[in-house]
């Protein structure tokens, strides 16, 4: 499926309220945590992205009963307890789904019985490696192929131990993964990240019941003894998905965007801080807690930006937001230095190369590095054919990039965006105005 973007007679602007789909982040590991209560659990808000669809496919096969609320986008899950979980008939397919793969891993590390996860070509060249050296730490036998750094993996779990670890990649999926395992090994998890990722699951487990210390680098996870509670939540908005209509809103003009109930968990919040250092106009307002997670509005509207660097330590904070990062410094003053991001080679696509080819065909003046970008602006942007590179996040860029341009945008291979993001076209549309 191909994305058409035509532009107006005159140009795009947008505008209007809206309110997302559920993080996705926060789902996986709402349903996981789900899974192991004693009780049902209702999550509200569940995304229907084929990713967290992926996770609850998974788990309905490890023997979980999952169904439909009455509420529209309500899932509810019958906790089978720390110990209900049973052995799969069948093979666990992941799809593209990074998070469903290596948050998987460490839950079946913790299980006494043998399963097998794959998932779709791509995924199968994402490196697993970092989630099983420090699984079979534990004790966890995984073996997979080249030295069971690639999927397809097969895990015999069971009788594991708790381990000191320090995380050698800032990665919220392979610290979530050992607190997975943590869970069902002896005596407790200890983790040190190298910069402080995202803490979805510290923050789920602590609503659950289950002892949980964690700040800034640090988490200590005590394997529960007794039942954990099931949960009753309704899932903030994903900010990851807001950032594109922020993009759009600051870089249109007349537009003004409002976004409510997003998540706004602090370490996702890179992305608004470096905007805001830019020079764009984000307001952050009517916050709340709910269920352990801070949520909020965020109104954006039409800036004039000037260039910033970003370095290595704030990457984790706004990992998945540098393709649309990228696009957006195509329209600031200046010189814009992206560096310290290599992980955005291992995701979907090679972010760094797939944002820097496509951007360059739309007339970007943007120069690939080992480890980042430099994009000088502001250019004018001129319609081109463009590839999504299967990277969905790729394909959303390039759709607001589209925006700009002075000519008709083609994104080949946009039907990727529903891995993530189904709704982003009608939305998209909607605030077009
Ligand atoms: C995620 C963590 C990040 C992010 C991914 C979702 C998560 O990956 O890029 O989209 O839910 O834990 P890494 O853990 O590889 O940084």
């Amino acid at each position: 499926m191909n994305l058409v973007i035509s532009p107006p007679k005159k140009c795009y602007s947008v505008s209007g309220t809206v309110s997302l789909p559920g993080d996705k982040s926060i789902a996986h590991r709402a349903a996981i945590v789900a899974a192991l209560t004693e009780g049902e659990s209702s999550i509200q808000n569940f995304p229907d992205s084929n990713t967290c669809q992926a996770t609850l496919k998974c788990l309905k096969q490890l023997g979980v009963p999952i169904t439909a609320g009455r509420a529209k986008g309500e899932i509810r899950i019958t906790g089978v307890g720390l110990k209900g979980l049973k052995e799969p008939a069948g093979i666990l397919e992941a799809g593209g789904s990074g998070t469903t793969a290596r948050l998987l891993c460490g839950l079946l590390a913790g299980q006494p019985f043998f399963s097998v996860i794959t998932g779709h070509p791509v995924l199968r060249r994402r490196p697993m490696g970092r989630v099983v050296e420090p699984l079979r730490r534990m004790g966890a036998v995984v073996l997979g192929r080249n030295g069971g750094d690639l999927l397809p993996l097969a895990i015999s779990g069971g009788m594991l131990k708790g381990i000191e670890y320090q995380l050698p990649v800032a990665s919220a999926q392979v610290k979530s993964a050992i607190l997975l395992a943590g869970l069902f090994a002896e005596g407790p998890t200890i983790l040190t990240e190298p910069i402080p990722t995202r803490d979805h699951l510290e923050r789920l487990l602590k609503t659950a019941g289950v002892t949980i210390e964690f700040s800034n680098q640090l988490v200590r996870l005590t394997p529960p003894q007794t039942g954990i509670n099931p949960l009753e939540l309704s899932l903030p908005g994903d900010i990851s998905s807001a950032a594109y209509f922020i993009a759009a809103a600051l870089l249109l003009p007349n537009s003004k965007v409002i976004i409510k109930q997003v998540g706004l968990n602090p370490r996702r919040l890179g992305f608004i801080r470096i905007l805001q250092r830019m020079g764009g106009k984000i307001e952050i307002t009517d916050q709340y807690q709910a269920s352990g997670e801070p949520v909020g509005t965020i109104i954006a509207e039409t800036s004039e930006l000037t260039a910033t660097e970003i370095t290595g330590n704030t990457i984790p904070y706004l990992v998945d937001e540098i393709p649309i990062l990228a696009v957006i410094a195509t329209q600031a003053k200046g010189k814009t230095v992206i560096s310290g991001a290599e992980e955005l080679k291992v995701k979907e696509s090679d972010r760094i190369s797939s944002m820097a080819g496509e951007l360059k065909r739309m007339g970007a003046d943007i120069t690939e590095r080992k480890d980042g970008l430099i994009i000088k602006g502001p250019s004018r942007l001129k319609g081109a054919t463009v590839d999504a590179q299967g990277d969905h996040r790729v394909a959303m860029s390039l759709g607001i990039a589209g925006l700009l341009a002075k000519d008709k945008t083609v994104i080949k291979g946009a039907d990727c965006i529903s891995e993530s993001f189904p709704q982003f076209e009608k939305i998209l549309k909607q605030l077009i105005k």
